[in-house]
C-alpha cells in the first residue's frame, strides 16, 4: 500500500501520469473518495497519458462511457446513483469486471454502491482520494 500527499492539482496531474504509465490494459481501477475529492479529475489526467482525445465527462447520468485512446482504451463508470448490483446488469457491468477487455482500463467511481463483495476474487487497483483542503489531497493506492 502506498499513501502520498498531493499538494495541488498540478501534483495530482504528475501522480496520475506516473500511474497511467504503469497501465498495460485489463486493469480495474476502483476510485473512492467523497464528492469533489477528485476522482473524475484523476481519470481526466490518466486519459491524457492514454492519448484519449475526447474529454472525460462526469458520467453521473450515463453511468458508463467508453473512450478510445491511442495508447489504451478506457471505460469510465460512475455508480453514484446506483443502489444495488441488479441495476448495473443492463449495461453489462459484469463483463467489464469479470471479463475485462485487454485493450482497455476500467475506472469505477463509487464502486461500493454495488456492494463491496461484488469485486471478490477479482484483481483490482484501489485508489482512495481524501480531501485535505481546496488544493491538497491524500491518495492511497492499494492492489487487491
Ligand atoms: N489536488 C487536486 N486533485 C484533484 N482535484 C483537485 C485538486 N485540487 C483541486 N481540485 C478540484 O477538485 C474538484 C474535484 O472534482 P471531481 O469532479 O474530480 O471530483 P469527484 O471525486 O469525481 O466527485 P464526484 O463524486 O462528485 O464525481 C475539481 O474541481 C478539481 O479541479
Ligand atoms: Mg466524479
Amino acid at each position: 500500500m502506498e499513501r502520498v500527499y498531493i499538494k495541488n492539482l498540478r501534483s495530482m496531474k504528475t501522480f496520475a501520469k506516473k500511474f497511467a504509465k504503469t497501465l498495460s490494459g485489463g486493469q480495474i481501477v476502483l476510485l473512492r473518495g467523497d464528492l469533489g475529492a477528485g476522482k473524475t479529475t484523476f481519470c481526466q489526467f490518466v486519459a491524457k497519458t492514454l492519448k484519449i482525445d475526447e474529454p472525460i465527462t462526469s458520467p453521473t447520468f450515463t453511468l458508463l462511457k467508453d473512450y478510445e485512446g491511442r495508447v489504451l482504451n478506457m471505460s469510465h463508470f460512475d455508480l453514484y446513483r446506483i443502489t444495488n448490483a441488479s441495476e448495473v446488469q443492463e449495461f453489462g457491468f459484469d463483463d467489464y469486471i469479470f471479463n475485462t477487455p485487454k485493450d482497455r482500463v476500467v475506472f469505477v467511481e463509487w464502486p461500493d454502491n454495488v456492494g463491496e463483495d461484488y469485486y471478490q476474487g477479482v484483481k483490482t487497483t484501489n485508489i482512495t482520494i481524501e480531501k485535505v483542503d481546496d488544493n491538497a489531497r491524500y491518495v492511497t493506492l492499494e492492489e487487491k
